[in-house]
């Protein structure tokens, strides 16, 4: 079923975002017949733009990154029939009647009232006035037709991001505000929850008795894709940690939601963010490394350092990578480390969590059978690989008992072309107003305490060994021995 009529405002119109992700996105949707059969996509921008040259700088971006590349028998035009620009200064007070207005015809020219969405796909910084703005606006007082959706970063730190809340939640009700992690919208990141929970299989042995760790690895092949104004002032931890992995991470260990109500599922991960034990100050270093790349070769091309990328200090302490071992004090969890690690300018580009269990007792079988033995293990791949790999033992055809390890691949059907891109959902899910696959407020804000401890540390420790690791390896050696400790080892790719 498709969404109600729908009006999307895009602030930052003429930006990256959009042009690479927002609207490719809506073009498949509209491929895909998701669309609303009323809808209006309006960019909103500073710069100067006709509607035609608006359309034909959109129309290059979905040649460019769409999944559908085609202009599937004329869809472009059809398509582009609902894209305008409005041309906006943010910071006028004035022009924001513009945007009424134009609600106001579009509901007299459809019989309905739409519902009515701000994407503020714009730097952070203009976050704050454009929501008030638009808090003055009569029809964000329509808590059931009125959404606007913010992008990440949500925040700097803690205090920042409960001051970002305190301002939104003053403005719309908290199921007016749709904070983007796009991770939560990627097909391989929802599987993880059918998986777990529409399984007889898994959810007995997911626990402290059955399982020895966890990790999860986010490796970026990519370095900086000249984003070097906004990183320097991030770094891993905040850019990937704060949101992406702990999401993963929840995922992997909420109970058992009794609904898919999008505070049900929210409760639940929330409750997992509640339980990670706190790492204390003087603790840090047992249990987060950092790193940042140095000069050198990346696939047969050479890199330059981070400290030499443009938008960088030459003396910056910028994490670039970073790994964290964290607990989760609770009754599942309790005792079992989780392992992650992020980086950019890794060996591989490779998103997978992989569940290590313990292992079975091996005493019955010969020992030259215990030889190879291995324990099972359930790696979850996210990307660039989307399947499902469970490693077992099985006897060689012989006359011996001996055993090899296994695998037993799912392999998502089909190709690309059939698989929604994480913002297809988001966008989706917005127009529908379903918020379960969105960050609540205190959610955002419980992630920023699980990190600020090790953030507040190694702000007030100048790394002495930064660059330590080089491009197109897996990182600093700190990190290896991180898990090396505990007698793991990180799994750098889904098994073969
Ligand atoms: C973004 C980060 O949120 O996620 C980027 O700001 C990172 O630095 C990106 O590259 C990774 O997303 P994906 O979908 O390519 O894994």
């Amino acid at each position: 079923k498709r969404p109600p009529a729908s009006i999307l405002f895009i602030f930052g119109g003429s930006g990256d975002l959009n042009y690479r992700k927002l609207t490719p996105a809506l073009y498949n949707l509209f491929l895909d017949e998701w669309m609303p059969d009323r809808f209006a996509i309006v960019g909103i921008g500073r710069t100067e733009y006709s509607s035609e040259k608006y359309r034909a700088h959109l129309q290059e971006g979905i040649e460019k990154f769409s999944r559908r590349k085609a202009d599937e028998n004329g869809h472009y035009q059809a398509f582009f029939e609902h894209v305008n620009y409005l041309q906006l200064d943010a910071g006028d007070i004035a022009s924001y009647q513009r945007i009424a207005e134009y609600v106001q015809q579009k509901e007299t020219e459809w019989g309905v009232h739409p519902n009515v969405i701000f994407y503020l796909a714009v730097a952070p910084q203009l976050v704050p006035s454009i929501a008030q703005e638009l808090g003055t606006l009569n029809l964000c007082k329509d808590k059931h037709a009125t959404r606007i959706v913010i992008e990440k970063p949500f925040g700097h730190d803690l205090e920042s991001a409960h001051e970002l809340n305190a301002l939104l939640t003053g403005l719309f009700a908290e199921e007016q505000i749709f904070r983007i992690d796009h991770y939560l919208g990627k097909e391989t990141v929802q599987n993880i929850l059918a998986l777990r929970f529409a399984n007889a299989l898994f959810e007995p042995v997911w626990n402290r008795h059955y399982i020895d760790h966890i990790q999860i690895t986010a490796a970026e092949s990519v370095g900086l894709e000249g984003r070097g104004g906004y990183y320097e002032h991030s770094g891993a931890l905040r850019d990937m940690v704060q949101n992406h992995i702990l999401q993963l991470l929840c995922m992997v260990a909420m109970e058992a939601p009794v609904s898919f109500d999008a505070n049900e599922i929210r409760n639940k991960k929330v409750d997992v963010l509640n339980a990670i034990r706190p790492i204390r100050r003087e603790d840090v270093h047992e249990y987060a490394v950092r790193g940042q790349y140095g000069s050198g070769w990346m696939k047969g091309k050479q890199v330059t350092g981070y400290r030499e990328e443009k938008g960088v200090s030459t003396q910056s302490n910028t994490d670039t990578y970073a790994a964290v071992k964290f607990f989760i004090d609770n009754w599942r969890w309790q005792g079992v480390p989780f392992y992650v690690r992020t980086g950019k300018l890794m060996h591989q580009k490779s998103t997978h969590v992989t569940i290590q269990f313990k292992e079975a007792p091996t005493y019955a079988f010969p020992s030259e059978a215990a030889e190879s033995w291995r324990s099972n293990r359930l790696t979850i791949s996210i990307q660039p690989e989307m399947d499902i790999r469970i490693r077992f033992q099985a006897k060689r055809p012989g006359q011996t008992m001996t055993l090899d390890p296994v695998n037993m691949t799912f392999n998502y059907e089909g190709s690309d072309d059939h698989t929604p891109e994480a913002y297809e959902t988001l966008l989706l899910d917005v127009m529908e107003g379903d918020a379960t696959l969105f960050m609540r407020a205190d959610q955002v804000e419980s992630a920023w305490k699980v990190i600020m401890p090790i953030l507040e540390t190694w702000e007030a420790r100048i790394p002495q060994d930064f660059p330590n690791y080089v491009p197109d390896s897996w990182g600093p050696e700190d990190a290896d021995a991180l898990i090396a400790r505990d007698g793991h080892s990180w799994i750098n790719l889904p098994p073969e």
